[in-house]
């Protein structure tokens, strides 16, 4: 079974054709580089972008994959959460095509698809397992039962972790989106070069990152240029150490308490090569597993809308042509 997925949230304007929820045949994206000159996304203009770009990008996608229409099963689309007029271009789009061409349509829960990404690359991933969001959005540490039955365990009090590592990236000059930027950094830094606030410890499974920003912020003022200059990828490695900390520590005492044994990161920081390789090692020493997306699938794209679309199809038939926007989607 042949599904589309269109994924147009945020500032990604992505296509991709999977076969059977688990066989990428192209996953197209493009990332709109006009925000970087703003310093973060701009809504409006992010909805003029994928209005102009989403016909070529649905081209490309079926050529790429080397199907027509016609060979389309299900068209899945994201419907929230995220911008309004970005998932409005995306979602009409794909209740257009579905209502004119007759293919079941099926709207979707970013979120789920972030999470999706792991079991389209993992087949022997075990469908009850564990799995931390950590997106430029979100941090959720999720008790997944099966596909479609989550207990929220736990979530961020404010700022994404994303969030935390792209605020960090323009407090140190490395631009926007940033968290990508501050990795490669840190790979050459020192992490125990300054000790910066590990927040809500004790706290069970929820977390905090707008204090450590405040935190990089205040210590960066009091830097004087050259030390900044000589010590930055310490200061990178600093940062991001207290970020991953946190999301082991938790993510493991969860896996632990809850008697989990397989684990998934996904979201945009799922790509963090720290992050990967602590939490790998961490849940090894308790004899459990991390799965983890390709880079490519870790920030948004196409590809894992078309997955979740597809295993929600299997479990409920095709959604409803009324399905709407829904800027504050939970996952549930
Ligand atoms: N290697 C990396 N290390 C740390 N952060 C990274 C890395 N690569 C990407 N990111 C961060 O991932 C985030 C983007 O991820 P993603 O595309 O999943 O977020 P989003 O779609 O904007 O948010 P949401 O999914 O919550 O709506 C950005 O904050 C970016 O800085
Ligand atoms: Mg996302």
């Amino acid at each position: 079974m042949m599904t589309l997925g269109i994924e147009t949230s945020c500032d990604e304007t992505s296509m991709a054709v999977v076969e059977d929820g688990r066989r990428i045949l192209s996953n197209i994206i493009l990332s709109q580089m006009i925000h970087t000159e703003f310093g973060g996304v701009v809504p409006e203009v992010a909805s003029r972008e994928h209005l102009k770009t989403i016909t070529p990008i649905y081209r490309q996608a079926l050529s790429k994959a080397g199907v027509s229409l016609k060979q389309i099963n299900l068209i899945a689309a994201t419907m929230g959460p995220g911008l309004v007029g970005p998932l409005l271009v995306g979602l009409s789009f794909a209740k257009g095509l579905a209502f004119a061409a007759h293919i079941p349509f099926i709207a979707v829960n970013h979120m789920e698809g972030h999470l999706a990404a792991n079991i389209l690359e993992h087949p022997d991933l075990d469908p009850h397992h564990l799995t931390l969001i950590v997106s430029g959005g979100h941090t959720m540490l999720v008790e997944v039962r099966r596909f479609g039955e989550y207990e929220i365990l736990g979530k961020t009090k404010d700022d994404a972790a994303g969030e935390a590592f792209d605020k960090v990236a323009k407090l140190m000059g490395l631009g926007y989106p940033g968290g990508a930027e501050v990795d490669r950094l840190a790979r050459e830094g020192n992490p125990q070069y300054y000790r910066f606030p590990r927040a809500m410890r004790k706290e069970g499974y929820y977390f905090s990152f707008s204090g450590l920003k405040t935190a990089v912020s205040l210590y960066l003022n009091k830097l004087d240029r050259a030390t900044f200059e000589k010590h930055q990828a310490d200061i990178a490695a600093s940062f991001q150490e207290a970020v991953v900390e946190i999301l082991v520590e938790k993510t493991v005492r969860a896996a632990q308490e809850k008697n989990i044994r397989h684990v998934t990161i996904s979201g945009g920081v799922a790509a963090n090569s720290r992050l990967r390789n602590l939490m790998t090692e961490k849940l090894k020493h308790v004899n459990k597993y991390l799965f983890y997306p390709s880079p490519v699938l870790c920030t948004d794209n196409a590809a894992m809308i078309a997955a979740a679309g597809f295993y929600r199809f299997e479990k409920e038939g095709p959604g409803e042509f009324i399905s709407e926007a829904v800027p504050y989607l939970k996952l549930q």
